[in-house]
């Protein structure tokens, strides 16, 4: 996974067997670098702040974090559209 900005967005693209996905690239809870973070498995990827989770290819919250204090909410998630040695986002 790399983090990346395009149109002033701050996403991550993750690549997935062989399959590009983005999704924002900041936590929604409050406000950590997901490209900081790390993946657990091939398809999630932890805040490095507080430990949510999310599906890299939905955006959608697996888990939220481990402090008592808020909750982390989807994030959005972006088509990523490979055109030979490029790639293109619907944003
Ligand atoms: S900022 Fe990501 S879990 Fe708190």
């Amino acid at each position: 996974m790399i983090g990346i900005e395009v149109q002033g967005k701050k996403l991550v693209l993750f690549n997935v067997s062989g399959k590009f996905y983005a999704i924002d690239g900041i936590c929604s809870h409050a406000g950590g670098h997901l490209w900081e973070g790390r993946l657990i498995n091939e398809t999630t990827v932890k805040c490095p702040r507080h430990g949510s989770e999310y599906d890299v290819r939905t955006g959608k919250v697996l888990r939220g974090p481990w402090i008592p204090f808020g909750k982390a909410h989807d994030l959005r998630a972006y088509p990523v559209i490979e055109d030979g040695e490029e790639l293109f986002m619907d944003l």
